[in-house]
């Protein structure tokens, strides 16, 4: 098991010197949603490229940075930019945001995605709430991140989703008349999106969306004691249901298209938290 305390150290007296305040929420921005953090008010933002040992997102459409931000008076860390596993870095290196929000002594995440649909109910532009992970492509690597003690033990993994925190998105979608699917977010590891017969497994197996993140934030959150929940994105019909080719620039103009909803999601969520 890696040692993110003695791995991250660094990085982290790099953060804790230039910090406004102890964030209470922290929010991770997915494919396309990068803009959210514009629309709250800013206190500080440390570019992530100037942090030692922090990893470079090459992803378009992912800026590093980490934003200490202020909604209706509460505290936030947004994280602009986050970190794939497809881009080469290892699952420790990934939920490396995750851990500076638990060192920061903030105690909610709130995991944003894109996702394909599955679930032939859904369509590009709705939004889901995960009701659970489908992590089996990384129990592995799990283990490297947790430590096989608690992976066994305390059995990380049924600790998400926060029901406290998936009920406050529920109301919050209800309060503003956005509606909110709900069901299975399954993590592929990419980098290239499914083909069409991984998504007939997916389906046959209970799945509702793909994606290529959040499941190891998720688990790892969960596990160190934060209350997660994630909303994807749905950006898209999941390979082999229906005729367009898929692209990460359909990903980014379907969030686009989505992005108020999806702000205003969370900006509710944030004030009922
Ligand atoms: N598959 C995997 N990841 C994704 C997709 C998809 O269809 N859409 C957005 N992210």
């Amino acid at each position: 098991m890696i040692n993110l305390n003695s791995k991250y150290r660094e990085t982290l007296e790099a953060i804790v010197k230039q910090i406004p305040f102890e964030p209470e929420i922290c929010l991770i921005l997915g494919s396309g949603l990068g803009d959210f953090a514009e629309k709250v008010e800013t206190v500080k933002s440390i570019s992530t490229s100037s942090l030692p040992n922090y990893p470079v997102s090459t992803v378009q459409g992912h800026h590093g940075y980490l934003h200490f931000s202020n909604y209706l008076g509460k505290k936030l860390l947004i994280v602009q930019g986050r970190i794939h596993f497809y881009e080469g870095y290892s699952l420790s290196q990934c939920v490396l945001p995750v851990h500076i929000a638990s060192k920061l002594n903030c105690k909610k995440i709130i995991l944003t995605n894109a996702a394909g649909g599955v679930n032939p109910y859904f369509k590009p532009g709705d939004l889901m709430l995960a009701s659970s992970l489908n992590g089996i492509n990384i129990k592995t690597e799990l283990t490297e991140l947790i430590g096989l003690a608690s992976l066994t033990q305390k059995n990380a993994l049924l600790d998400f989703p926060s029901k406290e925190m998936n009920e406050t998105i529920k109301a919050a979608a209800l309060e503003e008349k956005i509606p909110l699917q709900e069901g299975v977010y399954w993590l592929t590891k990419g980098p290239s999106y499914e083909t069409p017969a991984e998504v007939k497994m997916v389906r046959k197996f209970g799945g509702d969306a793909v994606g290529m993140s959040t499941v190891h934030e998720a688990i790892y959150a969960s596990s160190i004691g934060l209350k997660a929940a994630s909303i994807s994105c749905i950006t898209n019909y999941a390979a082999g249901l229906s005729d367009k080719r898929l692209s990460h620039t359909e990903v980014m103009e379907t969030a686009e298209l989505v992005k108020n909803n999806f702000e205003r999601l969370v900006k509710k969520t944030i004030e009922l938290l």
